[in-house]
């Protein structure tokens, strides 16, 4: 008999992974990227990688995790019994430890701006001053890690009431606010004088700036926003039930990913062309430009408010999934209690959101290849760990696994259309694997 835990309905289920893909990546960690490596010609990029390496990758966890019904370890080793598959698995395992020692670390400067909004203490008079009030912040040592602690609880909370009522139940209510309110903040955005250099450098592509770093980045960053690579998207589809049709569900999971990622584009660089922002800030770029934001708008503190609530929940429903990853791999593999995996996983995990969020301050001079272990993690997690598991997952899913077997699967034995069935083999047998083992690669300085 099969007891595994499903999703309580289909819109459930699309908002649990759209939840675990809407998160910071797409609000914090796009604009950071996009700032970073050129505006337009890293979006070109960005839209072919989900387009084309991504969606590929992500239908191919989505058959593997309903496929074995089984957590991202055990998943390999279902499908391919006694072979070396499930290093694939344990890539993931130690890459989702990894995202959230420094997942959290941001999740928790969400709650501190949350804070600030609500005290009505978010305001400067100049850019330099937030820029000055982030850094005082972020280098600490007290403030940063007491809202990791707050946020880690949390998210043990909600792992552990379960996979129907916690994950499912907070996705559905929250991802439709946080749409609304960046509309609104877009229009806000886009009223600003100047704005439209910002949407010029957001928009335009110049392709003299495509380097081999900015494909590298783009790619990283499609897989981190898309939640694929680690096994995350395998951990959810093992409790998709039988009737989903997954070629429809990952359609819809990519276009809401990549809506908010371009819209929170909008959102941040008129407004960086408007207050004189580079927008090569890095990691501080979001916390510098929104407040300033906020400041120019009626109710301003208001907006804040419901702007980082909605970002620390979105948050929340991605590192859960990243949490889930490795509790659900503990608990299927070991036999131990969900209480138990979850409480090991929370624990570690907060050490490494410790290192990371000292790393901004008494840290910070502790460098590893020339990065900050914050930058560090997320330079190894997505630009390495994310694309190379990837690449063997699409390597698995288009040359171990028999093709009827998948068919089947994505079909649901014929039952649901599957159009481009032959596109999609075709792209994960020789495109996908190909064009990821180029990028990295030549990143890596090999050639
Ligand atoms: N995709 C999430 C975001 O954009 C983060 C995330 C959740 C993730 N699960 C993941 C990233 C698995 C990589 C792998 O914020």
């Amino acid at each position: 008999m099969n007891t595994r835990a499903t999703f309580g309905s289909k819109l459930g289920l699309i908002m649990a992974s759209v939840g675990s893909a809407v998160g910071l990546g797409n609000i914090w960690r796009f604009p950071c990227e996009a700032g970073e490596n050129g505006g337009g010609a890293f979006l070109v990029v960005y839209i072919f990688c989900v387009l084309g390496l991504g969606t590929v990758v992500m239908l191919a966890e989505f058959f593997i995790g309903r496929a074995s019904q089984n957590d991202s370890v055990g998943a390999f080793k279902t499908l391919a019994p006694n072979t070396m598959w499930k290093i694939v698995g344990y890539n993931g395992v130690l890459a989702a430890f990894l995202i959230f020692g420094f997942y959290s670390v941001v999740s928790g400067w969400t709650l501190e701006y949350m804070y600030q909004s609500i005290t009505g203490n978010l305001k400067a008079d100049s850019v330099e001053e937030f820029n000055e009030t982030f850094g005082l912040f972020t280098s600490g040592i007290f403030r940063p890690i007491m809202w990791i602690v707050i946020f880690t609880v949390i998210t043990h909370l909600v792992v552990l009431s379960g996979v129907k009522k916690g994950i499912e139940r907070a996705s559905k209510i929250m991802m439709p606010l946080l749409f609304v309110i960046l509309i609104i903040l877009c229009i806000r955005s886009l009223l600003l004088p100047n704005a439209g250099a910002g949407l010029k450098f957001f928009f335009y592509p110049d392709f003299s700036k495509i380097t081999s770093k900015v494909v590298l980045s783009a790619l990283g960053q499609a897989f981190f926003s898309m939640s694929v690579g680690m096994g995350c998207m395998i951990t959810y589809a093992s409790y998709f039930n039988k009737s989903i049709n997954m070629p429809k569900t990952a359609v819809s999971v990519v276009t809401l990913d990549t809506l908010v990622a371009i819209l929170a584009g909008i959102v941040i660089f008129p407004a960086v062309t408007s207050f004189g922002i580079s927008p090569a800030q890095g990691p501080k770029l979001v916390f510098v430009t929104l407040p300033n934001i906020f400041q120019q708008m009626p109710f301003g503190s208001l907006w804040a408010l419901i702007f980082f609530l909605l970002l620390a929940l979105a948050a929340l429903t991605s590192i859960i999934s990243i949490h889930e990853v490795v509790t659900a791999y503990l608990h299927d593999q070991y036999k131990m209690s969900r209480r138990k995996s979850a409480t090991i996983v929370s624990l570690c995990g907060f050490a490494v959101g410790v290192v990371c969020s000292l790393s901004f301050g008494i840290l910070s001079d502790f460098k590893i290849l020339g990065f900050t272990i914050f930058d560090f993690l997320d330079f190894v997690t997505a630009n390495l760990m994310l694309p190379l598991g990837g690449m063997f997952i699409c390597i698995f899913t288009g040359w171990y696994i028999d093709k009827k077997i998948l068919k089947a699967e994505l079909t649901n034995n014929g039952t649901v259309k599957f159009g481009l069935f032959s596109v999609f083999v075709f792209l994960l047998k020789y495109i996908a694997p190909v064009i990821i083992a180029m990028v990295c690669v030549n990143q890596l300085g090999i050639f």
